[in-house]
């Protein structure tokens, strides 16, 4: 038997929570402009701004030699960033990483999902808010469907461990199409997340207007299907539910309620380094600065991840109702 001289780091914060799970973005950039996440003339960072891939890789590896197991890699649209190929193929061989995911929007899934899969990509979200053509381009202003569906076909023939569709609701625009995706998501042995509208980024539509209680898709899907409540978690703040006699789980995310935030598990890395302890908080490390004034000692990088767990904060503060959002950042910055 191997003794261990000492145990090795993990990331506990002052509450007790163990980061395990970390999110990056690795661009703010997106082919899509979805309403509820960006403005119609959103501006970019200029690249200098932007981690390079290089340094994303640095900044995964140093988490996972401080015990982070999870790495999700999101955007923006991470398949729009040039070479994103090769930073999956570089996390995907760290040593003590177990479970490497990706969220999409799906449009670049066709050229890419076989070498997403040989890189160790274990499972992926993509985001999909309607199945009706005309009505997906009103949603993310320029997105093709067909584009989408296709490069979920390709997801599905490449056989990833788990398929999941991420939508989010809007009352008037898409509201009404709860049990057609959840049908959609049981003929493809796909499982599906409904996502309540966050306050995040002044994106210029009425959020309080549309917005979309989980409990009433919940009650809505209720009376056409049987749901079994589910004991899987994923540490987040969805709460799983089986359809009976399927492979489909269906997912709600409700983060405005605060019942998850006391088993939070995660952290999150803006596309510009910044660590985010809180999605719905504004308290953060700068990275960068780390990352450029010590290029080959990650000692200072790993110091402040670890001091960072002194200020992650107790839950969130999200409220719909407030002229201004909570968190001025929009959600392609910081990650989904
Ligand atoms: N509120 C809720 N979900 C959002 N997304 C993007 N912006 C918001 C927001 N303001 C969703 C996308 C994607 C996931 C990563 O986050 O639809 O599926
Ligand atoms: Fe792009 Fe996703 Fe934001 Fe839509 S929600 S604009 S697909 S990053």
């Amino acid at each position: 038997m191997t003794i261990h001289a000492s145990t090795p780091p993990k990331l506990i914060d002052q509450f007790g929570r163990q980061v395990d799970y970390i999110r990056l973005s690795i661009t703010d950039r997106c082919d899509f402009r979805c309403q509820y996440c960006m403005s119609e003339d959103m501006t970019f960072l200029p690249r200098d701004e932007v981690l390079s891939l290089e340094e994303c890789a640095r900044i995964v590896r140093a988490f996972v030699q401080l015990g982070v197991t999870k790495v999700r890699i999101t955007g923006g649209e991470p398949l729009v960033r040039k070479n994103a190929l090769w930073l999956f193929e570089e996390v995907g061989q760290l040593e003590g990483l177990e479970e490497l995911v990706l969220t999409t929007n799906g449009s670049q899934l066709v050229k890419n999902a076989s070498a997403l899969k040989h890189a160790g990509v274990k499972r992926i979200n993509i985001s999909l808010d309607s199945l009706n053509a005309e009505r997906f381009k009103q949603i993310t202003r320029i997105g093709n469907l067909e584009q989408v569906l296709d490069g979920l076909q390709a997801a599905i023939a490449v056989g990833f461990d788990g398929i999941k569709l991420n939508t989010v609701l809007m009352r008037g625009i898409n509201d009404d199409e709860a049990e057609d995706l959840v049908s959609f998501a049981i003929q493809h042995n796909i499982d599906i997340s409904f996502i309540e509208e966050m306050p995040l980024g002044d994106v210029s539509h009425i959020r309080d207007s549309t917005f979309v209680s989980n409990s009433d898709t919940l009650k809505r899907l209720q009376s056409k299907h049987s749901l079994i409540a589910s004991t899987h978690t994923s540490g987040g703040p969805a709460r799983y539910w089986q359809v009976a006699n399927t492979a489909t789980k269906i997912g709600f995310i409700s983060p405005h309620s605060h019942n998850f935030c006391e088993s939070c598990n995660r952290v999150r890395i803006s596309c510009k380094g910044e660590l985010f302890l809180c999605l719905g908080q504004d308290d953060k490390v700068e990275l960068m600065p780390l990352l450029r004034e010590h290029p080959d000692d990650d000692t200072p990088l790993k110091e402040a991840i670890l001091n960072s767990m002194n200020i992650k904060p107790k839950g969130h503060d999200f409220d719909l109702k407030r002229a201004t959002p909570a968190v001025v950042r929009f959600m392609s910055h910081t990650g989904g």
